[in-house]
């Protein structure tokens, strides 16, 4: 297919475009790079630096490129950020997104995979999480994303628009060539990885007095590429008049404490730590069941253990000391 990818200069974005060149498809990004890297852009794919909120930019590169689908990564993605920034979440992820999706369609685009997130669930009732779960996000982040989520939904209604939303529980890991590279830095494996690094000097632990085995806040980390292959498996399975929903994890919980004595274990160094107040809008616990995405999507993920998402994190870094910079 000739796919539109915005964000596909960032994280889950660039090794998302890396996977749908290797299966065959025709790429076109747009990203403004506001928080993504030129280098992360596949050399196989056509390449637009602009907003997606820029109808006339859109609108412009698919008259110029014509696709078939859109896989929509571009956004702030930040929890914590999100509660010191409400106007700009809600400017640029869901003002941003409609503009998106009016110019896409007016070109004729009426197939979307959009980037969704568990932060959905605020704190669940159960877990694992179901996507049937009720929906009441804790942060202005996963309200942006909802909002979305319900604005295809009423436009598969009213338009016919196709499209499935993925909610990615945490994305980790790397394939051998794209990693994570976000700056700041906030993320808890890339943080862990840089004390290893003598980046840092140690790693502060929101919150120890979570209702969770340990005390510390429990996340299901997925491997990037198993993200990938979901979005590969996504565009197979878009109906017109249908906004479907999938969680994506690998139903299996590790806590902030686990995650670093994984990452000691890896490399072999010592992690310090130091305990932290928790951060604002964090859920204790957030873990996918994600038994529809296996039956609907086909889709089984590779790579479940922690250890190898951290292997691969570190391989990543260690390779790429810099990130994407010098
Ligand atoms: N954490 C620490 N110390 C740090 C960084 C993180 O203790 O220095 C903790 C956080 O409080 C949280 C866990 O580690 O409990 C994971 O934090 P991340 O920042 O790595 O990821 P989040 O769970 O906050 O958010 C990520 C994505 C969101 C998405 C969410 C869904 O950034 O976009 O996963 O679970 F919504």
């Amino acid at each position: 297919m000739r796919l539109l990818v915005t964000g596909g200069a960032g994280y889950v974005g660039s090794v998302t475009v890396e996977a749908l060149i290797e299966g065959g498809h025709e790429v076109m990004v747009i990203d403004d790079l506001r928080t993504g890297h030129r280098q992360a852009v596949h050399p196989g794919a056509a390449f637009v630096q602009a907003d997606v909120a820029d109808e006339a930019a859109v609108r412009a590169a698919l008259r110029h490129q014509p696709c078939d689908a859109l896989l929509h990564f571009a956004a702030l993605s930040l929890v914590d950020a999100s509660m010191r920034d409400p106007h700009g979440y809600f400017q640029n992820n869901v003002g941003g997104t409609l503009a998106l999706l009016r110019a896409v369609t007016a070109e004729g685009v009426h197939r979307v995979v959009f980037s969704s997130t568990a932060a959905l669930y605020g704190t669940p009732e159960r877990t694992p999480i179901p996507e049937g779960a009720t929906l009441s996000p804790e942060n202005v982040y996963g309200e942006t994303k909802l909002q979305i989520e319900r604005a295809l939904q009423w436009l598969a209604r009213t338009t016919g628009l196709a499209s499935v939303a993925l909610r990615y529980f945490n994305a980790a890991g790397a394939s051998g060539e794209r990693g994570e590279d976000h700056r700041p830095e906030s993320h808890l494996i890339p943080i862990v990885l840089d004390v290893v690094r003598g980046v840092r000097p140690e790693v502060l632990i929101f919150g120890d007095d979570y209702p969770t085995p340990d005390g510390t806040a429990v996340r299901d980390y997925i491997h990037v590429l198993d993200l990938a292959d979901a979005h590969r498996r996504a565009l197979e399975v878009l109906e017109a008049g249908q906004a479907k929903a999938y969680n994506l994890g690998n139903g299996a919980g590790s806590s902030v404490a686990e995650v670093i004595s994984t990452v000691q274990q890896v490399t072999g160094r010592e992690v310090p730590t130091r305990v932290a107040p928790r951060r604002a809008g964090d859920s204790p616990v957030l873990v996918a069941d994600a038994s529809l995405a296996r039956s609907e999507l086909g889709w089984q993920p590779r790579r479940p253990e922690l250890g190898e998402i951290v292997e691969d994190a570190w391989r990543w870094r260690q390779a790429h000391p810099h990130g994407y910079g010098a």
